[in-house]
């Protein structure tokens, strides 16, 4: 039972870049290693400002794209692992710097797969009350949470944020009409494997004391060839399932973005789905994985590049920390 329709999308993009080649500087690597391995060539990252004001430049591209206002937000979603800070969370610091209160305000954190976990929220919101109007943004900052003397994790992320403004289908509400209804999605979880990827420090289970010295495990640790493996097996099965269950196949599918954590797992899902190259989106190359706003920047990109047209079907999926992944299906 779907109902969600995506109005607009938006991106919030830091202006620094780190090259490979910078990488270099920092850690025992090569432009030629990171690129072979990944995909990715530089990321972005943060300087002065914050993830709230990538967030908030995300949530007014996303608005002005749905024709919609900031005044006319029922309810913000922020899909985060890495908040400005714990408390307030994202989504009040977000609406306050947007100039606007009232609305609903909250974070969730499904690590990399918060967005898609995001869209269960917003159809299930939309659903029970027609006239929600809701932002779900996700906004990464991995660059402060990750371990710059660890070469094997450190080389993978980036900066940014993605937003997408999503009202009920029959809504009228804004100046345009939307131009994506979600019609299908499959989410899962598996804590058994949450240790493969994790940032503990600053949890009450890793407490910190006054004048402590940060730890590594303040920062992101991960099992990368671990990981790898799931993430290819766990999205693949996930898309294959929900395709099943619509009585659809890799053929009727005209657009696909995974997760942007790795070209090799991106191409190896693709490969597995029987999917051509010119379906698959990929931007890894310049933002390296951003987590949660690895999707929606992805589909504001696909979406400035023409790439989403009329009467097609876009494939999502996604997997991170938890273990959580998933799949959503939008009809154009
Ligand atoms: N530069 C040079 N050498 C490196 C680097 C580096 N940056 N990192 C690791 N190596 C070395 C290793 O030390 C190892 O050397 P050794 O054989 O002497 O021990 C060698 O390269 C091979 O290491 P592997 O880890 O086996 O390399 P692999 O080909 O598996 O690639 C990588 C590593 C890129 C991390 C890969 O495992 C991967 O992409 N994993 C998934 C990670 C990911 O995307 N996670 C996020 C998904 S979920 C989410 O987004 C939260």
């Amino acid at each position: 039972n779907f109902s969600a329709q995506l109005r607009g999308v938006g991106a919030g993009i830091p202006q620094k870049v780190i090259t490979n080649k910078d990488l270099e500087k920092i850690v025992d690597t090569t432009d030629e290693w990171i690129y072979t391995r990944t995909g990715i060539k530089e990321r972005r990252v943060i300087d002065q400002e914050l993830g709230t004001d990538l967030a908030v430049t995300a949530a007014l591209q996303a608005l002005n794209d749905a024709g919609i206002k900031a005044e006319q937000l029922t309810h913000i979603i922020c899909a985060t692992c890495t908040p400005d800070t714990y408390c307030p969370n994202n989504a009040c610091i977000i609406a306050q710097k947007l100039n606007i209160k009232g609305q609903t305000a909250l974070d969730i954190n499904a690590g990399c797969s918060g967005f898609i976990y995001g869209l269960e929220l917003v159809n299930a919101l939309v659903s029970t009350n027609p006239n929600a109007v809701v932002l779900l943004v996700a906004v990464e900052i991995l660059s402060l949470r990750s371990n710059w003397e660890d070469r094997t994790t450190c080389v993978l992320f980036g900066d940014g944020s993605g937003a997408g403004v999503f009202t009920h289908k029959d809504s009228k509400i804004g100046e345009k009409k939307g131009f994506a209804n979600l019609i299908g999605l499959k989410l899962n979880s598996d804590g058994d494997l949450g240790q493969l990827l994790t940032i503990k420090g600053g949890g009450s289970a890793y407490p910190y004391k006054l004048n402590d010295k940060v730890g590594k495990e303040y920062f992101l640790e991960m099992e990368g060839r671990e990981v790898f493996k799931h993430a290819v097996r766990s999205m693949t099965s996930i898309c294959e399932e929900l395709l099943t269950q619509m009585n659809l196949t890799g053929n009727d599918i005209d657009l696909f973005i995974s997760h942007q954590a790795n070209m090799r797992i991106i191409e190896a899902v693709g490969k597995q789905m029987n999917f051509s190259q010119e379906k698959i989106f990929s931007n890894v190359e310049k933002y390296g994985n951003t987590s949660a706003a690895s999707i929606p920047i992805a589909l504001k990109e696909a979406k400035e590049k023409k790439l989403i047209k009329e009467n097609q079907k876009i494939l999502l999926t996604t997997f991170g920390a938890g273990f959580t992944w998933g799949t959503a299906l939008f009809q154009t």
